[in-house]
């Protein structure tokens, strides 16, 4: 007996709807995939790249993680940044939080989860880094808001110093980095403002990104 009825149902519902309003849908996405963004996000199943931006298969490539991080050494992310980059040739890659996000709350605190402590560790240096910033907020939500957003503007500084990244600006190929956040509660998508599209611009954006998220206070 095939386990989980329901879901190849509802698989064979999906293929069935998609290929009698677009008839060759299909055969077209086995020729090639040609998107033009990159999704970095968080796996929480309530944020799903493509419904988020109403996109369909083939028109954004994703990675996802607990809470949206990209850490220089991580092969899995680099490996999905670089094919996307030097393969695909995106033109964007879009770095997207969401508020709530249990993976940065669990960060808030430095109570011991086990294994994932060591991921989220890269979520706490976030949290240091801006301590003084997150101390002047008195809400612990409001506090929590904010770790949400610093995080996000701190992993697109992160893809930005990928090689990857860096070698695809040096050599003169369009690529624009994003930073977005995105809220459960009316599914609505917010731009942090730290789009950056080569390197010298870095170092500014990041700047007037953790300046405004001060002046947000
Ligand atoms: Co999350």
């Amino acid at each position: 007996m095939r386990l989980l009825p329901e879901l190849f149902q509802k698989n064979r519902q999906w293929a069935e709807k998609v290929r009698s309003e677009h008839p060759d849908f299909f055969t077209k996405l086995t020729q090639q995939q040609s998107p033009h963004y990159l999704w970095i996000g968080c796996a929480d199943s309530r944020v799903p790249a493509n419904e988020i931006i109403g996109l369909l298969p083939g028109e954004v490539f994703v990675h996802r993680n607990v809470a949206n991080v990209v850490i220089h050494t991580d092969i899995n992310a680099l490996s999905c940044i670089e094919y996307a980059v030097c393969v695909l040739k995106v033109e964007h890659i879009i770095v997207c939080g969401h508020y709530g996000c249990g993976g940065v709350k669990a960060a808030q605190h430095d109570r011991h989860l086990g294994l994932i402590d060591n991921w989220l560790r890269h979520i706490r240096d976030v949290r240091w880094k801006h301590e003084p910033m997150l101390q002047r907020i008195e809400s612990e939500q409001r506090r929590f808001d904010k770790l949400c957003e610093l995080n996000v503007i701190e992993q697109v500084n992160n893809v930005c110093s990928t090689t990857i990244v860096q070698q695809a600006w040096a050599s003169g190929q369009s690529l624009a980095v994003h930073g977005w956040i995105y809220r459960l509660e009316d599914g609505l998508l917010q731009d942090l403002n730290t789009l950056i599209t080569n390197s010298d611009e870095i170092s500014s954006v990041y700047r007037l990104a953790i300046e405004q998220e001060a002046q947000k206070l």
